[in-house]
């Protein structure tokens, strides 16, 4: 059995839905006990193929809930704890940003107790194997010029939003449970992902669903702040690697070695729609495009050095970005009803809030 928390997110969910109806034999697969407490981040109708596997078990839980997360490691006795539980939006920290102090600092340092508490209790055989995977951001890192090389893991922390602060403090956290405690950690730093299930808040499954229902396509400022894009099933696939072959107290970043400004991104979804549901019209969704207001303290520019993770763990990407974002448009084309499952009223409230200011 391995813990997995956030599993009804974006990421936690396409890496529970590998690991379960990935290559490996069923019998040589371990259970997975997903965590999550549901926030409006968290999509039960993502894990609706798996509903009925035996090896998913599904537990609706905050990971700040010290007493049950101990109850849940009595019970089921896991072998690794992967944590994926955040808050994740860079928008929703910079409007309100307990909740990411409350989840991302306090939930972390709550689970890593509980976890210290079930680990140092084990024999020593299992001690020694157990790992605890915590899943981090390049936000963590800052931001670079355009002449800056990319992030490495030996890089200054230098958070710049809510959100980034509060993964900053909970790697702390974790690298210290280590260095004190003994604990087995590892902790991944990955950039933007894009893909299946990911919620409609961020920008890629934004500008996807908004072009096709006419709506703007509203990008921050002057939108040549650069990301790198990573196919979301790479990130899973990178995940797994570090859990098996990853030395316990180091840190890997991961990244897809794609960095684009946010325009081009945008122009780009527009050109795939174009091609695959052009307007009947005949106009381009480009011109859907509008530059709004920009985010208060926009880092300008992410890039991750993978390199250590390809020399030492033998992982790279598998998508270029071309691929992977044809893929992800026609993913969000054939499924519909996913969408209109995680679009609920909390969500709508969100957008009013967001976009209601005039343009830039
Ligand atoms: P997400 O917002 O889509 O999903 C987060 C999940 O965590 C949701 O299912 C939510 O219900 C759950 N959750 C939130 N608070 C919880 C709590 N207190 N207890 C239990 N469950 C809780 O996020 P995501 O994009 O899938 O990100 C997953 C992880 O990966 C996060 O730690 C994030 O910081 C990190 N990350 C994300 C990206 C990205 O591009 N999305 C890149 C690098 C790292
Ligand atoms: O770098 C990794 C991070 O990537 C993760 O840690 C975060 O959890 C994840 O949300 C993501 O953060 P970003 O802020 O980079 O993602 P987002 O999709 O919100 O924005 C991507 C870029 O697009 C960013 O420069 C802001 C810009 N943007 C975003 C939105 C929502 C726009 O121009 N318009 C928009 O409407």
């Amino acid at each position: 059995m391995i813990f997995v928390t956030g599993g009804a997110g974006f990421i936690g969910g396409n890496f529970v839905l590998d690991w379960i109806l990935g290559d490996t034999p069923m019998s040589q697969q371990d259970s997975v006990l997903n965590i999550d407490k549901l926030t409006y981040a968290g999509n039960l109708e993502t894990l609706a193929s798996i509903k009925n596997q035996a090896k998913h078990v599904f537990m609706h839980a905050d990971v700040a809930d010290r007493a049950r997360m101990s109850q849940l490691f009595k019970e089921y006795q896991p072998k690794a704890v992967l944590h994926f539980a955040a808050e994740s939006h860079v928008d929703r920290s910079i409007h309100g940003p307990g909740d990411f102090i409350q989840t991302n600092i306090v939930g972390t340092f709550n689970l890593l107790e509980a976890t210290r508490a079930y680990w140092s209790d084990l024999p020593s055989d299992q001690k020694a194997d157990f790992r605890f995977l915590h899943v981090s951001t390049d936000e963590v890192y800052g931001t670079l010029s355009p002449t800056d090389p990319a992030f490495k893991e030996t890089n200054a922390y230098e958070p710049n939003s809510p959100y980034a602060a509060s993964k900053a403090a909970s790697d702390h956290l974790v690298r210290a449970w280590h260095h004190t405690y003994g604990l087995p950690v590892l902790t991944t730093n990955c950039s933007n992902n894009y893909g299946p299930y990911h919620f409609p808040e961020k920008l890629i499954p934004l500008c996807i669903l908004n072009a096709i229902n006419g709506k703007p396509l509203p990008i921050y400022g002057d939108g040549q702040q650069v990301r790198d894009w990573l196919y979301v099933k790479d990130h899973c696939t990178a995940i797994r690697t570090v859990l098996e072959k990853g030395t316990p107290g180091q840190t890997y970043n991961i990244g897809g070695w794609n960095e684009k400004a946010n325009i081009d991104v945008v122009k780009q979804i527009c050109q795939i729609l174009d091609e695959i549901k052009p307007k009947l019209d005949g106009t381009s969704y480009a011109n859907q495009i509008t530059f709004v207001k920009d985010r208060p303290g926009h880092d300008r520019r992410y890039a991750i050095d993978a390199s250590k993770i390809e020399r030492e763990l033998g992982w790279k990407p598998k998508e270029t970005f071309e691929t992977g974002i044809r893929k992800t448009v026609q993913w969000y084309l054939d499924h519909p009803e996913w969408v209109e499952g995680v679009v609920s009223g909390n969500y709508r409230q969100w957008i009013d809030l967001q976009y209601a200011t005039p343009k830039a």
